[in-house]
């Protein structure tokens, strides 16, 4: 350590100002497969440096690489263990790509559920959020590459999210949208992206009180602060308030050059790029460039900050071995990745209804149905897009594990992806070719579906959203005609089992009609084989919610002031009730509780104790003649607060995963968090408030089985 801090302080004093200066603001990949660039300074053996997107795969320009399930379903198996191991695949393939950073994980909290990036979360709920961050963090860096934990912070909807300015309070930040990115620190994070909006008035990348003061002051985050692409909004500003890298550097038609290589046409020239809802202006850049030199030189911005921003990024390649040339080859599309690729997505799928018809016979007749069987829901649009290598779609899934009949019908018009890139006039799209879309011989209808339903024995619908950075979901009803498939295709069929494939919470009006329902949500390259794996009971399904699932209007945030907000500010009135949070204070029934989930089995909880003031111990049996997984979760319900101080009726406190041979019992022990008994005080910071506190610990956060009593003083 002190070697390090040693030989990065000699390079700094080496650099001329001109170098230094260069490794603070991006520049175009000579090879053109990096999201972002910092060229090297050869004479002193810094070498160059490539960052990459994202959290759900590794998307070097132009290259495949292993399409992992959406950060929302890797938090749906309630195991950070799994985001450990999805973050060092995605780093050894991040390392046969030769990048040195990864553009991962998006830490922010699912605020409102038409959020067109929130399956590129975690969660609702702070504390799942923290856990799989840190997770992440640490798999990705202990396959010494760089984590970027992204968007520091309240960068909790897509509408307007380039000039959106989240009013929020302090408690209210502390309690729920900086748990995440802190963990992130905690856990050694390297990097950490500012946002594109405001919070309460600042941009996030000048925003001195919460990125120098609480970030690096605070907390104590040694790693380097990088724009979002586009993201900065001042020189100054930003170098005073502890922002150290400048992304992408250059205008947009720099790096990518114009799409038709014929120079911009009529049309790309008149739109106003700036303009479009979600989209950063790609000609705002340089802002580190000349004009930081000059703010160093009329005395604006200290000099030594500069060599800060030097000594921070250098920091962290030095901590990687880059400064070594220390750099192994990585893998890529190994089966190990695939594997897992495979197991976080069964892992993350939630069974939220079971009538018995699950998990299907072996020689059970299927009708397959739905527009999109044909293709497997890789993730949502934007910068987190992988390509993968190979995929398996529902349709393919489904027929190489079933033993019975297999027929399958599309029912309604497909339901196209949606992406962010669609949208960038200049920008060029250079993923590899897609390969094997098939033509479909005829127009779907649901007559077909229905006739497909009524010779089956069971009728297994798929049904899905589009979503994507840059756009939020302008209501919470599946796109198209899927409903009307589904209710359908219910009163045709004996049985019919329905797998959502979604970015967040859908609402699921026709639930009562059908005899199972599933969440899905993005699974990646492994589609068709988990789900299949799941249907026919292979495999227990894992998933439990880590988003509450309700009616649109029963979400908190549903006035236009809350979101998405009126005159450019959305104002967080609900504070810290989001998520269950608002439903348990509000005493409102959600469609599905957060944390909810079944599995084949069934489980009898004993009687909780407290073993420790820090853990609570349960017996769990498995009743059933089968294995099946358990999501053990612990709540603290507190006591009554100080006069005029709020407090969640619970909060997520804990959780422990354990897999339970048929009729085993295992005694659990579930460690509690210390701040989930702790409020934030503005003036006093976390306190914990004396007095008896209730530990619920259970299936979900509304299916307690036992509780116990926990004293703090
Ligand atoms: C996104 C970031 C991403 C960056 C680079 C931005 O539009 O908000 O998450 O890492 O682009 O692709």
């Amino acid at each position: 350590m002190a070697d390090t801090i040693d030989r990065v302080g000699r390079l700094v004093s080496a650099l001329t100002r001109e170098e230094k200066l260069r490794l603070v603001r991006g520049a175009p990949d000579p090879e053109g497969t990096a999201t972002g660039y910092v060229p090297g300074v050869e004479r002193l053996g810094v070498p160059e440096y490539r960052l990459v997107d994202g959290p759900l795969g590794v998307r070097a320009e132009g290259e495949r690489a292993t399409a992992f399930p959406a950060s929302l379903a890797l938090a749906a198996t309630f195991e950070p263990e799994l985001a450990r191991r999805q973050g060092a695949a995605l780093a050894r393939e991040a390392k046969a790509r030769g990048q040195d950073a990864l553009l991962a994980p998006g830490v922010n909290l699912v605020r409102v559920p038409q959020c067109g990036r929130n399956f590129e979360y975690f969660s609702e709920d702070p504390l799942l959020a923290a856990r799989f961050a840190a997770g992440v963090v640490e798999g990705i860096q202990g396959e010494d590459v760089i984590a970027t934990a992204k968007h520091y912070v309240a960068n909790n909807q897509e509408r307007n999210r380039t000039d959106v300015n989240a009013a929020v309070d302090e408690r209210t930040l502390r309690e729920r949208y900086l748990p995440a990115f802190r963990a992130a620190v905690e856990a050694g994070v390297g990097s950490v992206m500012t946002a594109y909006n405001r919070v309460n008035g600042t941009h996030m990348s000048d925003h001195r009180y919460l990125v120098r003061d609480v970030l690096k002051g605070e907390w104590g985050f040694e790693g380097y602060v990088v724009s979002d692409w586009y993201g900065l909004e001042s020189t100054v500003g930003a170098a005073n308030a502890g922002l150290d890298l400048e992304m992408p550097g250059v205008p947009v038609t720099e790096l990518h050059g114009p799409a038709d290589g014929d120079g911009p046409t009529e049309a790309e020239e008149d739109a106003d790029v700036a303009s479009l809802d979600g989209i950063p202006d790609g000609t705002r850049a340089g802002f580190f460039g000349e004009p930081l030199a000059d703010a160093i030189d009329d005395g604006a911005v200290p000099a030594d900050r500069l060599d800060d921003m030097v000594r921070r990024i250098l920091g962290q390649l030095a901590r990687v071995g880059l400064l070594d040339g220390r750099r192994d080859d990585g893998a890529i599309d190994t089966p190990e990745h695939r594997d897992l690729a495979e197991r976080i997505a069964v892992r993350g799928t939630v069974l939220l209804e079971n009538d018995g018809v699950l998990p299907l016979e072996d020689g059970a007749n299927v009708a397959v149905i739905g527009p999109n069987v044909h293709e497997p829901t890789l993730g949502g649009g934007g910068s987190s897009e992988t390509t993968p290598f190979s995929a398996v779609s529902p349709r393919e899934g489904m027929s190489s594990r079933a033993a019975g009949e297999v027929t399958v019908a599309r029912g309604v018009r497909e339901i196209e992806d949606v992406s962010l890139f669609d949208r960038l006039p200049f920008v060029e799209r250079k993923s590899p070719e897609d390969e094997g879309v098939e033509e479909h011989a005829s127009d779907p209808s649901i007559e077909e579906a229905v006739a497909a339903a009524e010779s089956a024995d069971v009728a297994v619908v798929f049904v899905r959203d589009a979503t994507t950075e840059a756009r939020d979901r302008d209501d919470l009803r599946l796109p198209g005609e899927q409903d009307a498939l589904i209710e359908s295709v219910a009163a045709a069929a004996e049985r019919t089992v329905v797998v959502v494939n979604s970015g967040g919470p859908v609402e699921v009006p026709w639930r009562e009609d059908v005899e199972a329902l599933l969440e899905a949500w993005y699974p990646g390259q492994a589609h068709g084989d988990a789900i299949a794996a799941v249907l026919y009971g292979d495999r227990d399904p894992g998933g439990r919610l880590p988003v509450t699932f309700a009616r649109e209007e029963d979400y908190p945030a549903t006035e236009e002031t809350r979101y998405p907000g009126v005159d450019g500010e959305a104002t967080y009135a609900e504070g810290l009730f989001v998520g269950y949070r608002h439903f348990d204070a509000a005493g409102r029934e959600p469609t599905y509780p957060f944390g909810h989930g079944h599995s084949y089995a069934d489980f009898r909880y004993g009687d909780a104790t407290a073993t420790d003031r820090a853990t609570v111990r349960v017996a769990v049996e498995n009743l059933a003649e089968r294995t099946g997984r358990e999501v053990v979760q612990a709540y603290v319900r507190p006591p009554a607060a100080p006069d005029g101080i709020a407090r969640p009726v619970r909060e997520l406190a804990g959780v422990a995963t354990i897999e339970l041979p048929a009729g085993a019992t295992r005694t659990v022990d579930v460690e509690l968090d210390e701040r989930a008994f702790a409020r934030y005080d503005p003036e006093r910071g976390w306190v914990t408030d004396a007095g008896r506190y209730v530990v619920e610990v259970g299936r979900s956060s509304r299916d307690v089985r036992t509780t116990v009593g926990v004293d703090r003083d």
